[in-house]
């Protein structure tokens, strides 16, 4: 069955016809070519397709698209309205990803996590990620990572 679907992607209105079992990760990569949400476990369990719907996270790769009617969604594309966000260019100088596969849910994750939460310590920041998983970095600079985006935007502990 097929339904039409309004909705904001990175801000701009989208109106996408899309088939009603069809998952919002699906018509983010496939209709609209918005491609830096990742389809990884398909469970909403790694994280790699993780989101913003109307500021909030959420598994793409479980969320149907036509429970996306009407929100607004947010990918790693919509951070970048000047070139590379804080965010990357710090994950970027820690090293903080290698293959980059979960780079953008991780983005996406820690982008809502700072908005939160402003002044993490180490623990708070490995608690808020739990749920996005990476096979190569073993974490630890993407926390440095993170640590550093929070004090330079005035935050930290
Ligand atoms: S692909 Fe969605 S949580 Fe793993
Ligand atoms: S950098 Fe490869 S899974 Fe995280």
């Amino acid at each position: 069955m097929k339904k039409t679907i309004n909705f904001k992607v990175n801000g701009i209105p989208v109106i996408q016809e899309v088939n009603t079992k069809q998952t919002l990760l699906k018509v983010l990569r496939e209709a609209l070519g918005i491609t830096s949400p990742k389809y990884g476990c398909g469970k909403g369990e790694c994280g790699a397709c993780t989101v913003l719907m109307d500021g909030k996270s959420v598994r793409s790769c479980i969320i149907l698209a036509v429970e996306a009617d009407g929100s607004a969604i947010t990918t790693v594309e919509g951070f970048q309205k000047n070139g590379l966000t804080d965010v990357q260019k710090a994950f970027m100088k820690h090293n903080a990803f290698q293959c980059g596969f979960c780079a953008p849910g991780f983005i996406v994750s820690t982008e809502e996590f700072l908005k939160e939460n402003p002044t993490p310590n180490e623990e708070e920041i490995r608690e808020a990620l739990a749920g996005n998983l990476c096979r190569c970095t073993g974490y630890q600079n993407i926390v440095n990572a993170i640590n550093e985006i929070a004090e330079n935007r005035g935050g930290g502990k």
